[in-house]
């Protein structure tokens, strides 16, 4: 964790996960935490906490997870979303270093939950976990959801879990194409994304890099371990962070991420309405996502 940010982890399912977890260790530079019930929990190596889960099978969203900031905070949200009929498991200490957490599902099925976690620091980059390489991403950004009903889960994460919207794209006759939300400062802990298929539950998970320079080192091991990026670098508009992005050995797109905006709770949510010809992506220009980018989830 840190500060600002909410988004806490993510379990993702692969295709092959010795293959996963070799990428994301050896070239990503995850340190790898644990193996629990068939799970491998990878950690960015700041703090004690879970970065990312992998459990073989499919690809795409096992769960999501966004931080609380204490029980009595699980308390309130299990009752409310009890209220509104929403299945609600309270969980605990079920993975590394978790100290609560109510897990639930969004409308269209993915997984999701609120955590408390024991390691509460702030990231000093002299104390490290593991073998940490000093490339390696700062802490796990955000995850953006590919959803096959925007609007179903968007309103849900509105009005059940108290997710703000800080830009929005919406469709001609006003439906949301992609939506980008917060639970605190931070521009966005979760995006949504058009589904290309109901089977598939993820755009993309984020890592926060050092800055650019460290996504150019990354860039650079990625290009010497025989991977290639699939879009970026460039600055996004949504957020104003710079990106790259590739399609990591298990199946699911990653995104390397800097200089994330926060917002002020008072502000007001930018939306745009898209047009078939504009590239929304890039703010600097240059790099042109391809249909398969803006499109494909896993
Ligand atoms: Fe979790
Ligand atoms: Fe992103």
């Amino acid at each position: 964790m840190s500060g600002v940010r909410k988004f806490e982890h993510a379990t993702l399912r692969v295709t092959d996960l010795p293959a996963a977890v070799e990428f994301y260790t050896e070239v990503l530079g995850l340190t790898e935490l644990e193996e629990r019930d068939g799970v491998v929990y990878l950690g960015c190596g700041l703090d004690e906490n879970y970065d990312l889960g992998l459990v073989e099978g499919g690809t795409g969203v096992d769960h999501v997870a966004v931080r609380a900031p204490d029980e009595e905070t699980l308390d309130e949200y299990e009752s409310r979303l009890g209220e509104a009929g929403v299945d609600v498991e309270r969980t605990g200490g079920a993975e590394p270093n978790q100290t609560g957490g109510v897990r639930f599902e969004l409308p269209t099925g993915i997984g999701m939950e609120l955590v408390t976690v024991a390691d509460a620091s702030y990231h000093h980059p002299t104390r490290t976990v593991g073998d940490r390489k000093r490339t390696a991403p700062v802490d796990v950004d955000h995850a953006n959801l590919a959803s096959y009903h925007p609007d179903r889960d968007l309103d849900f994460l509105t009005e059940h879990l108290d997710f703000v919207v800080s830009d929005r794209i919406e469709g001609e006759t006003g439906f949301t194409v992609q939506a980008w939300v917060r639970r605190g400062d931070f521009h966005h802990d979760l995006g949504i994304s058009t589904a290309d298929n109901v089977a598939h539950t993820l755009h993309h998970l984020s890592f926060e890099m050092a800055g650019i320079d460290a996504i150019k080192a990354f860039c650079d091991d990625l290009t010497a371990a025989g991977h290639q990026l699939e879009l970026g670098p460039s600055r996004h508009n949504a957020g104003s962070n710079v990106f790259a992005y590739l399609w990591s050995p298990g199946g699911n797109r990653i995104e390397l991420t800097a200089e994330m905006a926060t917002v002020d709770e008072s502000a007001e949510p930018g939306v745009r309405t898209i047009t078939r010809e504009e590239n929304t992506v890039s703010s600097w220009g240059g790099v042109v996502p391809t249909r398969e980018f803006l499109e494909k989830g896993s």
